[in-house]
């Protein structure tokens, strides 16, 4: 081989291992993408839910329009795949996930589904704009929040 071709193969190379670089050390930072987009869903969750709560305690004016969109971006967020970001192993790190959900998968994905139809439901409801109504399902939902935060959520960071 010329020194002519030799050259951009070996420029290639090193391009190529550059670019692998970051790779080679992904599985130091598996964890806390699987982490960070679950508390990014909760956290959007909450976000929404937080305003929605204030509103049907007079902690805040009603306004319809304003709950509408609310309840309506909640049950987005609620409809994203939360359990993807849930896969064996990635209850080490910075977590409050109980490393109980991955003891019963079954279970945890029966409670996110709970809360994920009681958003929908929420959503319908807030549209009929019947407050005693919209108050009633607020806290259904509230329910499941804390039935999966009861069993599986840590107070503190675990390790
Ligand atoms: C199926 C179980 C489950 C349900 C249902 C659930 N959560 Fe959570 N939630 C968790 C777990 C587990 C964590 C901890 C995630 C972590 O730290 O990796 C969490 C964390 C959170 C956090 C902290 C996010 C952050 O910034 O770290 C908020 C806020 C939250 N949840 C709000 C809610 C609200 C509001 C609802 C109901 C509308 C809800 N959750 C329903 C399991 C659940």
């Amino acid at each position: 081989m010329s020194k002519s071709v030799l050259k951009p193969v070996a420029a290639l190379a090193s391009v190529a291992v550059l670019a692998l670089s970051p790779l080679a050390f992904s599985h130091l930072d598996e964890n806390e993408f699987h982490q960070s987009y679950r508390q990014s869903y909760f956290a959007l969750l909450g976000a929404n839910f937080g305003p929605i709560g204030a509103m049907v305690k007079g902690e805040m004016p009603w306004n319809q329009e304003q709950l509408q969109g609310f309840t309506d971006d909640m049950n987005a967020v609620a409809s994203l795949n939360l359990l993807r970001g849930f896969p064996e192993g990635s209850e080490k790190g910075t977590t409050r996930a109980q490393p109980e959900i991955w003891e019963n998968p079954d279970d945890f994905a029966q409670k996110h589904d709970d809360m994920t139809s009681a958003v929908k439901e929420l959503a319908s409801v807030v549209e009929g704009g019947d407050r005693a109504a919209i108050a009633q399902q607020v806290g259904a939902v509230g329910q499941t929040c804390k039935a999966c935060h009861d069993e599986y959520k840590s107070k503190d960071y675990l390790y």
